[in-house]
């Protein structure tokens, strides 16, 4: 069945508790069929930073709370040690459903990056979470996060620890807020990178992190 998106699911409302309440009946792509539950953005409802991962991974698909697996520990590294507190930013994700596939029967569930089709499925919870937060600032993890919302050309590579704004309408995406925008790297990347270059992979996110914490100061 072709599904169309989470738009007729998110209510208009700016009220984070609410989306988060009707993003639990959510059907607006298939993710939702195998995911334990869907997984809602948390943290301050008028931070002046908010974050945006990918997708929830198996940890905070069982929790219901985004970034509380490893990914979510190396994130809380980062910002600490970059001077953001932990208690005042938003966290939340592209696509609210964990997609995994298993690769035996009954074994470990396998982390699988959400589609285009998920990603623009998805795209209108966070355009909510957007409107509701207001952030001054938006930090884009991985690029997933990225091309959501700064279009599917998008080069995390080439752009990693600017600062940018989020591209004029172009349709696709329309927003009613204009935050400060810096996209860095996915926190799973410094986990997944080799041993031997994970201490300069964790420093160059902290320097990425610092970037925004100027923003801010
Ligand atoms: N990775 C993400 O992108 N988000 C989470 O919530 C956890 C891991
Ligand atoms: Fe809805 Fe997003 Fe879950 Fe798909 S991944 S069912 S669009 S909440």
């Amino acid at each position: 069945m072709a599904a169309t998106g989470a738009e007729e699911y998110v209510p208009a409302t700016r009220d984070l508790g609410e989306l988060a309440d009707a993003a639990h009946a959510c059907k607006g792509c298939d993710l939702y069929l195998e995911a334990t539950q869907v997984v809602f953005g948390g943290g301050q409802r008028s931070a002046a930073v908010m974050l945006i991962g990918e997708q929830p991974g198996d940890q905070e698909d069982k929790a219901g709370a985004p970034f509380v697996g490893p990914a979510g520990r190396l994130l809380d590294r980062a910002l600490t040690s970059a001077g953001i507190d932990r208690n005042a930013v938003y966290v939340t994700n592209a696509v609210k459903h964990f997609k995994f596939t298993r690769p035996e029967r009954g074994k470990r569930r396998i982390h699988k990056t959400p589609s285009r089709t998920e990603v623009v499925a998805c795209r209108p919870w966070l355009i909510a979470e957007l409107d509701s937060v207001r952030p001054d600032v938006v930090v884009l993890l991985g690029a997933t996060a990225a091309k959501s919302l700064m279009g599917n050309d998008f080069r995390l590579t080439a752009h990693r620890g600017e600062v940018l704004r989020f591209p004029a309408a172009d349709g696709a995406v329309a927003l009613d807020v204009d935050p400060q925008v810096v996209p860095t790297v996915h926190p799973s990347s410094v986990l997944r990178g080799p041993p031997a270059d994970r201490d300069k992979a964790f420093d160059a996110l902290v320097a990425d992190l610092e970037v925004v914490a100027g923003l801010l100061a």
